[in-house]
């Protein structure tokens, strides 16, 4: 694999070291994009960056802490010299718990790190893309943010969140020439769905049978469509919530979407 060029476009992911940030820096990469990939687990972000080729970097830092997000845009423009592209990732799982039973300190942990974060580094990453007057930031919202979900409030609200900090961003830093949008994935086979179904919270077989597609997504099929948006291609595209969901949320039927029970003609 041969070093992508000084002149290649950069990119900052957050939460790069697993799952779809590292399934969206491998696609990048592929694109001759130079990637810094941040992660809360430095290691793992070092061998995630490694294993996409030379010239890209890991970065340490919890995006929910100002502190950490400031020192990791100044690591990325030193040894970037710009961020071209900005990807929000990072996130957790709020537990999967009822809201009865949902306590504040993880209610407000999953908000720190999916909306204080998003809010955090794309404001420190927007002055630099404004001076060059232009910038495309992607968000990771999700199916989640879109319709209701019992026993996943915090989560909702925060990539409910998501989606409008992409809107408003949009519109805010137009006059920037910085693009800001969002995607929202159904279930995509991660570890943070593996662990959800192995703790009996998420059944793969309702999963399949409520997506019109019938299955649930791998990583590379969000990361190209997060590739799609933050390039030029999408140059007129902005403030948009892009479903990934395999119909998920176009789905409205009292039937199965597929599957054995999805024959809505005999009905
Ligand atoms: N997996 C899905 O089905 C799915 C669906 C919709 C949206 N999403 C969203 O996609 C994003 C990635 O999810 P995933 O399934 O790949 O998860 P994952 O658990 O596989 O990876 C998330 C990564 O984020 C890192 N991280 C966690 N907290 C961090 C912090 N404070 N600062 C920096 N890094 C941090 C983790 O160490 C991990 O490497 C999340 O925002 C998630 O909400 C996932």
């Amino acid at each position: 694999m041969s070093h992508p060029p000084s002149t290649a476009r950069t990119a900052l992911i957050t939460g790069a070291a697993n799952g779809i940030g590292f399934a969206i820096a491998r696609v990048l990469a592929e694109q001759g994009v130079r990637v810094a990939l941040n992660d809360v687990d430095l290691e793992a972000a070092r061998q995630a960056a490694a294993s996409i080729g030379p010239g890209h970097i890991a970065v340490l830092a919890d995006v929910s802490k100002e502190e950490d997000v400031g020192a990791m845009v100044d690591e990325t423009v030193k040894a970037f010299g710009r961020i071209d592209i900005l990807v929000n990732n990072a996130g957790i799982g709020d537990g999967g718990v009822a809201t009865l039973s949902q306590s504040l300190e993880r209610f407000e942990k999953t908000l720190a790190i999916h909306v204080n974060g998003a809010f955090l580094v794309s404001k420190a990453v927007a002055p630099g893309m404004a001076e060059l007057g232009r910038g495309s930031i992607v968000n990771l919202g999700s199916v989640a943010g879109q319709i209701g979900i019992p026993a996943r409030t915090a989560y909702s609200v925060a990539k409910a969140g998501i989606a409008m900090m992409t809107r408003v961003l949009a519109c805010e830093w137009a006059r920037y020439g910085i693009r800001v949008n969002a995607v929202a994935p159904g279930y995509v086979h991660t570890r943070l769905v593996a662990g959800l179904i192995a703790t009996g919270r998420l059944e793969e077989g309702r999963i399949r049978a409520r997506t019109p597609l019938g299955r649930m997504a791998e990583p590379e099929e969000i990361a190209r469509v997060v590739a799609f948006l933050a390039s030029d291609e999408a140059s007129y595209v902005t403030g948009a919530v892009v479903p990934v969901d395999g119909g998920y949320t176009a789905f409205g039927g009292a039937f199965d979407a597929s599957g054995e029970n999805s024959d809505y003609d005999r009905l």
